[in-house]
């Protein structure tokens, strides 16, 4: 049998500017997931404190997960004949989880997250939009990593007042 492309769908021939645009915005959310990862990796190990230790395991756990979507994102560039982005295309943009003037100050952490999951929340609600009629797969797979991000910014919402209500904040 002849090798055939295909004719319907995103991996049209002449949807190639389509998914270009598609490749662009996915490349973005792929950094932005290799970011929280370093960010995270930073921000499970250098807080001190008793109180920290919460956070330190959510966010050891989260690793693996923020991984995990990096690798989706990379996949589905691929997928839709995109080549993965190599470091030096790589720009950090998250100023908010850079580590505090004191390792003791657990809110700075909580406050950093809360606002890196809210800045994926955006751009991965954006792709849903883009993919919505267009590229059925890709908007599948952002919904289901969407779940994940609003479920680790509520977590993170709740540990933020939980020391509102102490003062501390
Ligand atoms: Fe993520």
């Amino acid at each position: 049998m002849p090798v055939r492309s295909s004719s319907e769908g995103i991996l049209a021939d002449e949807r190639a500017e389509a998914r270009a645009e598609l490749i662009e915005m996915l490349k973005k959310a792929y950094f932005m997931e290799v970011e929280t990862v370093m960010s995270y990796i930073t921000n499970s190990i250098n807080p001190d404190g008793v109180r920290a230790q919460e956070i330190v395991e959510s966010l050891q756990q989260d690793i693996q997960e923020e991984l995990g979507h990096a690798q989706q994102f990379a996949h589905r560039i691929k997928e839709l004949y995109g080549v993965v982005p190599g470091s030096l295309e790589f720009t950090p943009e998250q100023s908010y989880l850079q580590p505090p003037a004191e390792q003791t100050d657990i809110v700075h952490v909580i406050k950093g997250v809360i606002e890196a999951e809210t800045g994926a929340i955006e751009h991965y609600n954006a792709l849903i939009d883009a993919t919505d009629e267009t590229d059925p797969v890709t908007n599948d797979m952002v919904i289901a990593i969407l779940r994940d991000e609003e479920g680790h910014r509520r977590l993170f919402e709740g540990y933020l007042r939980e020391y509102e209500v102490e003062g501390k904040a």
